[in-house]
């Protein structure tokens, strides 16, 4: 119950970022939520918004709500506010527990400004957790015995009928643990380097600003500190 507040405070919090006329990312899970209800409330009293979903889910949800949905295009987006699974004081995150970040990742990039909604829990100092990756089905062993070799098993998600998941892109969704990571840059780069691979749940240097929520209703608000040179 604490979370929910927690989520909601944040979520509402980064809907009051959002100004007339904007093109906003509109991210995925259960803070996103919050944020994309009460865009739907503020366009159902006149503010006008087009919006990119980043999973089929929020893009019904912004239908049933009103809100103008658009296809991401060169022009990118205003605005994008998204949720999170961790989060390090560099404002490094783990995302995909929803399974849709190869989607959130785009928009996100795409985004001139990005911004993260969390309740306080995702706070880390340092970065581990659950790391979810996007993987083709063609030679989807090999590709898991590749990501294997990064230091833990990746495991196929389930449905509760048993049947792989899959994203809303077609393909697998793999989950493999690493509870603390050194080098999330290094781990990034190996990643991504895996043939198979389309995605992964590692988001580096791209957040600006991240919203905490607590379950009081408060917020504060964090941003990355700049590098030294
Ligand atoms: C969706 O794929 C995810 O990246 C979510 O944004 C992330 O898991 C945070 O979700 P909650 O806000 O539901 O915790």
């Amino acid at each position: 119950m604490d979370a929910v507040a927690a989520k909601r405070a944040a979520g509402e919090a980064a809907a009051r970022l959002v100004e007339d006329g904007m093109t906003v990312g509109l991210g995925t899970g259960s803070t996103a939520t919050w944020f994309v209800a009460a865009v739907g409330a503020r366009v159902a009293a006149g503010l006008r918004v087009r919006g990119v979903a980043t999973s089929v889910a929020t893009e019904k949800l912004a239908a049933e709500l009103g809100i103008e949905l658009i296809v991401l295009g060169a022009e990118g987006l205003d605005l994008a506010i998204d949720g999170a699974d961790a989060v390090d004081p560099d404002l490094r995150l783990i995302k995909g527990a929803g399974g849709a970040m190869v989607r959130e990742k785009i928009v996100a990039a795409a985004a001139r400004r990005f911004v993260v909604v969390v309740d306080d829990s995702k706070l880390c100092s340092r970065l581990g957790g659950i790391v979810p990756v996007e993987i083709i089905p063609f030679g989807a062993g090999a590709t898991l015995a590749a990501l294997e070799t990064l230091g833990t098993r990746f495991a196929v998600r389930h449905g509760i009928d048993g049947i792989p998941l899959l994203s809303d892109n077609g393909h697998l969704l793999a989950d493999g643990e690493l509870p603390v990571i050194d080098d999330p840059e290094g781990m990034a780069e190996r990643l991504a380097a895996i043939p198979g691979v389309v995605g992964h749940g590692l988001f580096l240097g791209m957040a600006d600003l991240v919203i905490a929520g607590a379950a009081d209703g408060s917020v504060r608000e964090l941003r990355a500190t700049p590098a030294l040179s």
